[in-house]
């Protein structure tokens, strides 16, 4: 019988060490030793919760299930957000088991294990190869944040000759600038101060803005698309004059209370407000492989998978000091 630590929040929002027992692995059921997580900014809001933390893993195959068909003991796998789905709704058939009705999502199910653990049993069939050229610890924050935003991109037709706006310089939006600027596209970003500029522009941004006291944002062409990666919703009046007629805005943000947008500038304009949660499966492949192709790797700052060491990766979070994702590894 499989057991391993986990680490949970709590109701005073300190770590909690924990031990997660699970009976034999049943079905396509995979038992994982993980080696590194990635720490997202939804583990922020789940950190006051009596829950294993952590969605963006990375571990080698310890074990597998009887009904397995593709991984064997050794192979190095990711996973995500989601966990489960039900296979024969009409969202799992179309590909899009993001959006299953019986979806099993961090926060919502299985909350006895996570990522931020030394160990975990998931499904097979939401399990991630990692591809050879990506370290643990670069392929730990693509399983959430490259995976949001390159879905974003991907699935919502980026075409190259788009002018694509990023906000929010932080885990998803460091990863969002690279991955637009390799699809081809002009990619500017709006900061709240100027202090991540010159990484920004490493990263592949042809423009910075620093949104810091402006009461105008000044950019030198309008933006066809704006991954919105803030951890709260923005001032929509500074942003509609630069959105280009036909703009599609992603609100990516998990930000509480209701959606609410200047209706004129929206109208008149013809701009879609899209949402949308992490990545399918089909669309995390490719993510992955678009990522190992164009060497893609996040920003990472490295920390123990300890108590110590989570609640340090999340105090730094929290205080806006990550440059640019907090990884843990074991
Ligand atoms: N839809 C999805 O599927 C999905 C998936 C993953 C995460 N998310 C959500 O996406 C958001 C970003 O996640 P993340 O992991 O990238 O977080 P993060 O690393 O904390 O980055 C957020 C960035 O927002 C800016 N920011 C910080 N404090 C702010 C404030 N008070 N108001 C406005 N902006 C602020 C900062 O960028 P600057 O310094 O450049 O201003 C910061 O780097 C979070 O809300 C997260 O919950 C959604
Ligand atoms: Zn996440
Ligand atoms: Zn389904």
């Amino acid at each position: 019988m499989p057991s391993f630590t986990v680490f949970k929040g709590s109701k005073d929002g300190s770590i909690v060490q924990s031990e997660t027992k699970k009976g034999e692995l049943k079905g396509d059921q995979v038992l994982l030793k993980v080696t590194a997580s990635g720490l997202c900014g939804t583990d922020m809001h789940y950190r006051n919760a009596d829950m294993v933390l952590g969605h963006e893993g990375v571990g080698i195959v310890e074990e597998t299930g009887p009904d397995t068909k593709v991984l064997k003991k050794g192979d190095r796998v990711g996973w995500g957000y989601e966990h489960d789905s039900c296979g024969h709704c009409e969202q799992c058939l179309r590909g899009n088991e993001t959006y299953c009705p019986e979806r099993a999502m961090y926060g919502m199910a299985d909350l006895d294990q996570g990522s931020f653990a030394k160990g975990a049993v998931w499904r097979e069939a939401f399990l991630f190869k990692i591809p050879d050229n990506l370290p643990d610890e670069a392929a730990a924050p693509l399983q959430c944040g490259g995976a949001t935003v390159f879905n974003a991109l991907h699935t919502y037709k980026t075409d190259p000759i788009e002018t694509v706006g990023v906000i929010g310089v932080g885990g998803l939006g460091h990863l969002a600038i690279q991955f637009a600027a390799k699809m081809g596209c002009r990619v500017i970003v709006l900061s709240g101060s100027d202090s991540k500029k010159d990484e920004a522009i490493r990263l592949g941004a042809h423009e910075f803005f620093a949104m810091k006291g402006a009461k105008e944002i000044k950019v030198s062409h309008q933006l066809n698309r704006l991954l919105v990666t803030t951890s709260s919703l923005p001032e929509w009046d500074l942003i509609m004059p630069i959105l280009a007629p036909g703009a599609t805005i992603h609100p990516l943000s998990v930000d509480d209370g209701n959606f609410s947008i200047p209706n004129m500038p929206l109208i008149l304009n013809g701009i879609t407000i899209q949402g949308s949660v992490v990545a399918s499966r089909h669309v995390h492949r490719r993510m992955l492989e678009f990522a190992a192709l164009h060497n893609i790797q996040p920003v990472v700052e490295k920390f123990p998978m300890t108590k110590e060491g989570i609640e340090e990766g999340m105090a730094k979070l929290e205080k806006g000091g990550m440059r640019f994702r907090g990884v843990f590894v074991v």
